[in-house]
């Protein structure tokens, strides 16, 4: 009763939707990836700097050279998707800053002149992009299988350069056949809010 979000929106964006770990032959197209980044750009960053970028992995040949960077256990369903992308953080995106932020352009010089300073933003920001895309993923009535399991600095070199930081690598498609282990528990409300 507290939401106010289609009860069967929440089921579409949440309660039943799963990670993916099998996929169908269906392709997932441009158009249906515009379509996810242009809903979750809206979703919010500190100073709206969007630090996030996509790689999307579709010639074979591309696909062959980046399951040999996946942990054995990730490369048969990265092999396997409709779709792979590659998630990373621009650690250089305060070029973008005086338009992203016009309402402080002095933003870039006075927080993010210095490389580690955007660095921790860069991460801590396109994570949150991140998640903004894998909910805009099922969103487009598609399942999402992220990933960490891979050789990061294996990834950045063949795919990236030394301004981009991988963040994750996500599967993407319709699900499968067994495409899901059992649900597992979350924790409970009272486990993780407290109240000061
Ligand atoms: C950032 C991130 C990294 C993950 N890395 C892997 C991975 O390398 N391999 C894998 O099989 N699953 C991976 N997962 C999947 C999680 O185990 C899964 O999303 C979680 O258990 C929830 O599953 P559910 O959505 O089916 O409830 C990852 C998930 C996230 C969000």
């Amino acid at each position: 009763m507290s939401l106010v979000l289609d009860p069967a929106a929440q089921d579409l964006l949440f309660r039943e939707a799963r990670t993916a770990n099998t996929f169908t032959d269906e392709p997932v197209t441009d158009e249906q990836v515009q379509a996810i980044y242009d809903l979750v750009k809206y979703g919010p960053t500190a100073f709206n700097q969007t630090p996030l970028r996509i790689t999307l992995v579709r010639s074979p040949e591309a696909r062959e050279r980046l399951v040999q960077h996946m942990a054995e256990g990730n490369q048969p369903k990265t092999a396997t998707a409709p779709l792979v992308a590659i998630l990373s953080a621009d650690n250089e995106f305060h070029e973008e800053l005086p338009a992203l932020f016009p309402a402080f352009p002095q933003a870039k010089d006075v927080f993010f002149a210095e490389r580690p300073a955007r660095e921790g933003s860069a991460a801590l920001n396109a994570a949150l992009q991140a998640a903004y895309f894998i909910v805009g993923v099922r969103a487009a009535g598609l399942a999402a299988g992220p990933m960490t399991g891979f050789d990061f600095e294996g990834v950045r070199k063949e795919f990236l350069d030394d301004d981009h930081t991988p963040l994750m690598i996500v599967n993407i498609g319709r699900p499968g056949q067994d495409a899901w282990y059992p649900r597992s528990p979350r924790l409970a409300y009272v486990d993780v809010v407290t109240t000061v």
